[in-house]
């Protein structure tokens, strides 16, 4: 069928076969098809939707676009972790080494951040020497040697969706479930491991801004997930706050680390003990979650969560000096508290305005160009539900530049409210999808 004809179909609300699907994939990623066409599409596939079979089909098209990673030489139940996006997420830098460090493979391919999100790889990138550009094999006999190991997302893993995401931010077609699940679960299937869990983030400093909407995403990455023969769970968390007090790339580093020392803040833990609860029952080495989040606090209280962050650091050459010793960090030339004005209650600290402020300090990418200011960012003093009186700091900013500072300090004033009444803290855990 001629490219015209299956844009009229998808037009008309039809659904198009798994020919034609994988046609479209393949002709666009060998740039036989043009972008106006694809784009014509994706709208109609914004208005029209896919169902659960085109959804899959479109996933498997995009997986098939480029290598698949094959992990089977590795021993037990390899699981991936994946966020959705948020502001102050350094999840991966705890969870991960405390599965690790309970016996579950954790293979992880990670990104980069952009926008008002942060990036694993950019947070690794805080110990000098780190690579995190393995070869597979490397990133095999890592796994197979000391249960973690975490690398950027190699060029040829589902270039498919390399060309239809940045299509799709100039298009107006980013936000569409069936488009996000198959961006998301291409990248998932081709990075080859056995079990999934998602952290569907949902609120102001994520992509998907109500529960419903991100309920409606999570079902349909989970049955992708499902038909595809993976263990799979969504947990949604709720981003409407950054998560814990640091954002910007050291200083949540930082927080990671003492995290990992049996330090870290409650609502980073809540979500940290979620997903990898989920983690460990998958690995087979736990039934119950309850259980399996005991053996979670346990490895933080022995210490083996925070040596095996040192080990993990260490085999991808990074300098773990740092993480010994965190005042090796290199701290931003000024740190400016942001005061409140009145006494009252915290009742936002809207996420997205934080991570956006933290990026204008010049901690986070506008393009995929621009390089990071690693040591700026924003540490809050207060989180929702907190009491606060006037003259207390709200936060402090972390910065290089004074005008900056001063900008970021206007965006977070902008995105603080401060009422009298007490709203109580923000519940965490919003709902599981399994
Ligand atoms: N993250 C992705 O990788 N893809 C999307 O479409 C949305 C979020």
């Amino acid at each position: 069928m001629r490219m015209y004809d299956l844009i009229e179909k998808k037009k008309l609300g039809k659904e198009l076969s798994t020919e034609e699907i994988y046609e479209i994939i393949n002709g666009y990623t060998n740039d036989e098809i043009p972008d106006y066409q694809i784009s014509a599409l994706l709208m109609a596939i914004c208005f029209n939707g896919m169902s659960v079979r085109e959804r899959y089909d479109l996933t498997m098209a995009m997986r098939d676009s480029g290598d698949i990673l094959d992990l089977s030489s590795i021993d037990g139940v390899k699981i991936d972790k994946h966020s959705t996006g948020g502001v102050g997420d350094k999840v991966t830098l705890v969870l991960g080494p405390i599965i690790a460090s309970i016996g579950v493979p954790v293979a992880k391919m990670s990104g980069r951040g952009l926008g008002h999100t942060g990036g694993t790889i950019d947070k690794l990138e805080a110990f000098p020497g780190f690579n995190v550009a393995l070869s597979e094999e490397e990133f095999i006999n890592q796994v197979n040697k000391i249960k973690i190991a975490v690398t950027g997302q190699s060029k040829n893993l589902a270039p498919a969706d390399k060309k239809l995401y940045a299509l799709r931010d100039v298009t107006a077609t980013v936000d569409e479930v069936s488009l996000i699940t198959g961006s998301i679960m291409s990248k998932k299937l081709a990075a080859g491991t056995d079990a999934i869990v998602l952290d569907v983030t949902v609120g102001d400093g994520a992509f998907m801004k109500n529960k419903d909407s991100a309920l409606e995403l999570a079902h349909s990455m989970v049955d992708i997930g499902k038909r595809a023969d993976k263990k799979i769970a969504a947990v949604l968390t709720n981003m409407d706050e950054p998560l814990g007090f640091a954002v910007g790339n050291n200083l949540e580093v930082i927080e990671a680390i003492n995290a990992l020392q049996g330090k870290g803040p409650e609502d980073l833990m809540e979500v940290v003990y979620a997903l990898g609860s989920q983690m460990i029952v998958f690995s087979g080495i736990e039934t119950d979650k309850a259980k399996a989040k005991a053996l979670m606090e346990k490895a933080i209280e022995d210490g083996s969560a925070y040596n095996k962050f040192i080990e993990f650091i260490e085999a991808q050459g990074g300098d773990s000096s740092f993480a010994k010793d965190i005042n090796k960090f290199k701290p931003a030339e000024h740190i400016i508290p942001v005061c409140a004005n009145e006494d009252g209650y915290v009742h936002a600290l809207k996420a997205e305005s934080f991570g956006l402020a933290s990026m204008s300090l010049g901690g986070g990418r506008e393009t995929f160009d621009d390089v990071i200011d690693m040591s700026v960012g924003i540490v809050l003093n207060k989180k929702v539900g907190d009491e606060i009186k006037s003259g207390e700091p709200i936060c402090y900013i972390h910065a290089n530049d004074l005008n900056k500072a001063k900008k970021a300090e206007d965006m977070i004033r902008n995105a603080t409210v401060i009422a009298k009444d007490n709203c109580g803290h923000m519940q965490l855990i919003l709902d599981i999808v399994e």
